[in-house]
């Protein structure tokens, strides 16, 4: 029988609805908030505000593109949470009142279920999908953590940041150097023009799996606050190198816990997700270590490792055939660990 889900993301900045047919993608249409530019960072109630304006172009848009009527979803996906409530309660709202009109059921997907299940996006039936059990870096501007994936619904967080995700760390440094929000794809760019080991940063020596970056960005702020005093242009004439060797830190904090991870839990594939695993650098750091370590390596389409509903789609068609089904008084959660 054929089945058609439509997945709806709004945890953040970033409004997505997508079309999944038996498992196949259809469509993934996603629409980016510019005006938090402006700010240099997120500003919680302007992305509420453009959610609802965002929302049902979306979600048409989606609709056109897998070549459907609504008439036509089986079920309706949508992210509960974690992220920011007034974002997630339009996407909630909205799923609830389609599922209603329609009279066909919700799924809940978990926000970061649904950045480790990214890898079960299929475009045609032919596309791998990772073997269980897998370990998932999850690294995104809210998130660092290292995930045991043993099934669709068994996931075990391995280790976490305690403080600030990769990506804050990466748009907290940009920031420094005056590069716009969010400066993660800045460094990214400027970085591979630069030496990465120019310049040393504080690493953490934290125990477990567990990550921080707090101390890394302290530890930039000071290299510039110093320079800066003997040579006013110091950042604009070290932009590369500075960049190089952010990104070199940031990415021997992530591997460092990781290798530990792979030694105490062996498995044969690992996975990368969330906004930062968009980054050079970590793709190619990631893809080297499984090459050394003789483990396969799943690394996500660029387009995938931003927030999307392609992800909560390809989630929630998992809990579909499942008949894991949400009741219509389920509020929508901003902090919920995986
Ligand atoms: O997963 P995501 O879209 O949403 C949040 O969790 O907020 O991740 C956004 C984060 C931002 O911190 C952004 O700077 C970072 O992902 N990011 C990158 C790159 N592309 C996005 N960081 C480093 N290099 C990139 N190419």
């Amino acid at each position: 029988m054929v089945n058609y889900i439509l997945g709806i993301e709004s945890s953040c900045d970033d409004t997505s609805a997508a079309v999944i047919k038996n498992g196949i993608l259809l469509s993934n249409v996603i629409a980016s908030q510019k005006v938090h530019e402006n700010y240099g960072g997120v500003v919680p109630e302007l992305a509420s505000r453009a959610h609802q304006a965002n929302i049902v172009p979306v979600v048409s848009e989606a609709l056109r593109q897998a070549g459907i009527s609504k008439q036509d979803l089986s079920a309706i996906a949508f992210t509960r949470g974690p992220g920011l409530l007034g974002s997630l309660l339009v996407g909630t709202s909205f799923a609830k009142g389609l599922a209603i009109a329609l009279d066909i059921p919700l799924v809940d997907v978990n926000h970061l279920h649904a950045h480790v299940l990214s890898h079960f996006i299929q475009k045609t039936p032919e596309d791998k999908v990772p073997e269980f059990p897998f370990m998932c870096l999850l690294v995104s501007g809210g998130n660092s953590q290292i995930v045991l994936a043993r099934s669709f619904s068994d996931m075990e967080i391995l280790g976490k940041t305690i403080d600030d995700a990769a990506g804050e760390a990466f748009d907290k440094c940009a920031k420094l150097m005056g590069l716009p929000y969010p400066g993660g794809p800045h460094i990214d760019r400027l970085a591979a023009e630069g030496d990465p080991k120019k310049f040393k940063f504080a690493k953490p020596r934290i125990p477990g799996y567990d990550y921080s970056f707090s101390g890394l960005k302290t530890s930039f702020l000071y290299t510039l606050r110093d320079e800066l005093k003997k040579d006013p242009e110091f950042i604009e004439k070290n932009k590369a190198d500075l960049a190089a060797s952010l990104q070199a830190t940031i990415i021997e904090i992530l591997m460092d816990k990781l290798e530990k991870a792979l030694k105490d839990h062996p498995v044969k594939h690992i996975a990368i997700g969330g906004g930062v695993s968009a980054n050079s650098g970590v793709r190619k750091a990631v893809e080297d270590f499984c090459e050394r370590k003789g483990v396969k390596a799943w690394i996500p389409e660029r387009a995938f490792t931003t927030d999307n509903a392609a992800m909560v789609a390809a989630a929630g068609y998992f809990k579909y055939l499942d008949k894991d089904f949400c009741p219509l008084d389920s509020p929508p959660y901003s902090r919920v660990t995986i």
